[in-house]
């Protein structure tokens, strides 16, 4: 098989990054930039402000890849980038720079869709057996997918809704917590133990697929019952901290119940798989890793998840999946877009 070098490129929201993959040496480099500290003064991303970092940051992104790897733009062989999906200024950034850089320098180009990334992030510390269940939660998609081999992938379950991080950050709004609310929400689940006091409503048992905005909407209920929220005003009544380490305690133990619940379900469908994977934004949550740990641990699987920075948005995983792409043939056209 031939080997490609590879610059993964991803600016699907908030997050701008670029890395080098080898086909014979793998990872060579992972620069990122992320925008939590602008969207944090709005406490969510603003779509406007994050294309417009996007730009700001793409070029200085990719040259620090290429420095870290010790190459220059003519040592690629491809350019990969996130085509979809995504914030679409921020995905234009990404495309347009990637076509740029390859229509000048005469190189491939690969469209690459995000969730492929995640599901595939596992893979740059581990060899993962095939096929196995990928459970992939960010702030903007939660999913279930039964992965055959590279590339070859099944949805088997997704959220109708909200994404899982979403809630987190939606729910941490709401208690004045800061942006991203899933860090928040840990730490001060983790301060008070991991109990569930409020026992929130868990989802559909029987179905693989998510949904997150009743869960929002049950602990704003909760907290007007208990007093502790304005409805009129739309304003938290209370500052008190042992309260809200309370929701954020049982909202995580909620989380934990549904994405265990889940994995179950999908292993009884689908007793074939040889290993568990859990990626994306919100599998930074220790957590949430240990309680799917158990299930892989009760079925006598392998259990994987990347370290954080492959969990969150980056460019490895977009380098990664190009460069299996490339080796595949799998080559882009001049019309790549952001909507196909
Ligand atoms: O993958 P990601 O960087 O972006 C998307 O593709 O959406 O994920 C960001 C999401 C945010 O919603 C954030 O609250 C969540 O991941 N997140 C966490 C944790 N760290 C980040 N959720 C729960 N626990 C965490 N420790
Ligand atoms: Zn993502």
């Amino acid at each position: 098989m031939k080997s490609y070098i590879t610059l993964g490129i991803e600016t699907s929201c908030d997050e701008t990054g670029a890395a080098v993959y080898e086909s014979s040496k793998g990872l060579l480099s992972n620069a990122l930039f992320s925008q939590i500290e602008l969207h944090k003064l709005i406490g969510g991303v603003v779509p406007e402000i994050a294309s417009r970092s996007q730009l700001e940051k793409i070029a200085p992104i990719i040259t620090a890849a290429l420095e870290q790897a010790a190459m220059q733009l003519s040592d690629i062989d491809v350019v990969a980038v996130t085509n979809k999906p995504g914030l679409p200024g921020s995905l234009l950034v990404g495309l347009c720079f990637a076509k740029a850089i390859a229509w000048a320098q005469q190189k491939k180009l690969i469209g690459v869709n995000h969730l492929e990334g995640h599901i595939f992030s596992s893979f740059l510390e581990n060899k993962v057996p095939f096929p196995h269940l990928c459970l992939t939660a960010s702030g903007g998609h939660t999913a279930l997918f039964l992965v055959h081999g590279f590339g070859n992938y099944t949805l088997i379950g997704h959220t109708e809704d909200d994404a899982a991080g979403e809630a987190f950050d939606k729910i941490a709004k709401l208690l004045n917590l800061p942006y991203p609310g899933g860090p928040e929400i840990e730490k001060r689940a983790q301060e008070i133990g991991f109990q569930d006091f409020f026992q929130y409503p868990r989802h559909n048992p029987k179905s693989l697929d998510f949904s997150f905005s009743g869960l929002k909407t049950a602990v704003l209920y909760d907290l007007v019952k208990r007093k502790f929220y304005d409805m009129h005003k739309k304003q938290l009544l209370s500052d008190d901290q042992e309260l809200k380490n309370k929701v954020a305690s049982s909202l995580l133990v909620c989380m934990g119940d549904i994405f265990t619940q889940k994995m179950s379900l999908a292993l009884q469908k689908y007793p074939e798989v040889k290993a568990i994977t859990f990626v994306g934004g919100v599998a930074c949550n220790k957590y949430l890793r240990k309680r799917l740990h158990e299930v892989a641990q009760a079925h006598k699987l392998p259990f994987f998840f990347p370290s954080p920075q492959f969990c969150t948005d980056n460019g490895a995983m977009i380098a990664f999946v190009g460069n299996y792409k490339a080796e595949q043939g799998k080559f882009s056209g001049w019309d790549l877009d952001i909507l196909k």
